[in-house]
């Protein structure tokens, strides 16, 4: 019982989670679907001890809310490993920023989850990992798995039926993803605050929810088909739509910059040239941009061109979360 290390990639959606069922249990209100990422990492190693910091960031002890809510996690992930008289403690190491709207908590606590399993030696698989990573943050239950994947909403209180599957593996379907970083600093609003007012706020709320499952079966349809074109018109639209609840909250919620837009006209005007991308954004104002492996130079190169965007990040589709040393506890 020394500790273990994990590591998980950040993943986006194609069809969003955007809502919740069930906050403390971190139940969605709508299913999703994503890709999991092989280049937006993080590693987590759990240890365990009486004292000292229970969060640290490169060995640099973390504070604040984003310590509380990881303590909090950790005492709960110990109890339902059958660990609970240990003191979990935790180290992560992000390749990428985080809190910039990059999904860096859904890699953090997808690690984190596998890593105390690893830790505490209990044994499980992965479906029940990607429960347990849904509580510290909703997205982490899709990073537990590689390629494409979705997160079943469920409807059980417990939330037993809310944790994620593979839909294909990487090399299935191996895409690409661009991101557009257009602001380097933290997100205004965390997702779970904007979800939460959002969803309490907004008239177009019913309507998200209401779209929302015709938008997955299509969605599973045309990764089932591999057609490209479909997924991508599919993930424009679905982002669209999500972030047309938060104009509409009141006060509305707006992630996007001036920036956040020319990027979008600039993946609409790559398709009109003929170079097949997609763009898709969460809650902040960079842009994801969906292309095949082979047009990621032209498009990181089209992007990277637009004044305001700070950095272009490429990333291909990574296999899910491994345990670095130790025994991995899953089958
Ligand atoms: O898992 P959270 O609480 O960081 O929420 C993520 C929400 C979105 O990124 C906006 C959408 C999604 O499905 O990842």
């Amino acid at each position: 019982m020394s500790g273990a290390t994990a590591r998980a990639g950040a993943n986006v959606a194609l069809v969003k989670y955007w809502g919740k069922r069930d906050e403390e249990r971190n139940l969605p209100a709508v299913g999703s679907i994503s890709i999991t990422l092989s280049d937006l990492l993080a590693t987590a190693r759990v240890g365990m001890g009486k004292e000292g910091p229970r969060f640290r960031s490169h060995g640099v002890p973390v504070s604040g809310v984003a310590a509380d809510r990881m303590a909090h996690y950790l005492d709960w992930i110990a109890g339902r490993l059958g660990a609970g008289a240990e003191r979990l403690c935790v180290d992560v190491e992000a390749g990428f920023p985080v809190g910039a709207g990059l999904a860096s908590s859904a890699a953090i606590y997808c690690a984190t989850a596998a890593a105390s399993a690893a830790a505490v030696g209990a044994s499980i698989d992965r479906a029940e990992l990607s429960r347990l990573a849904r509580v510290g943050s909703g997205s982490a239950a899709r990073s537990v798995f590689g390629g494409w994947v979705e997160w079943h909403r469920g409807t059980r209180e417990d939330g037993e039926d809310s944790g994620a599957e593979q839909l294909l593996p990487v090399a299935d379907w191996p895409v690409a993803l661009v991101v557009a970083v257009v602001h380097d600093g933290p997100k205004e609003v965390p997702s779970r605050d904007a979800m939460r007012h959002v969803s309490r706020t907004s008239p177009l709320y019913d309507g998200w929810i209401e779209a929302q499952e015709e938008d997955l079966e299509s969605m599973r349809s045309a990764i089932a088909a591999r057609d490209f074109g479909a997924v991508g018109r599919l993930a424009e639209e679905n982002c669209l739509r999500m972030h047309a609840t938060t104009f509409a909250a009141r006060p509305p919620v707006f992630f996007w910059l001036p920036v956040t837009l020319a990027v979008m006209q600039a993946v609409r005007q790559l398709r009109a040239d003929g170079c097949e991308a997609y763009f898709t954004i969460d809650a902040g104002p960079q842009v994801k941009v969906l292309c095949s492996p082979e047009r990621v130079d032209r498009v990181a190169g089209a992007l990277a061109g637009i004044p305001g965007v700070v950095r272009v990040l490429r990333s291909g589709l990574g296999s899910g979360v491994e345990i670095l040393d130790g025994s991995v506890p899953w089958k």
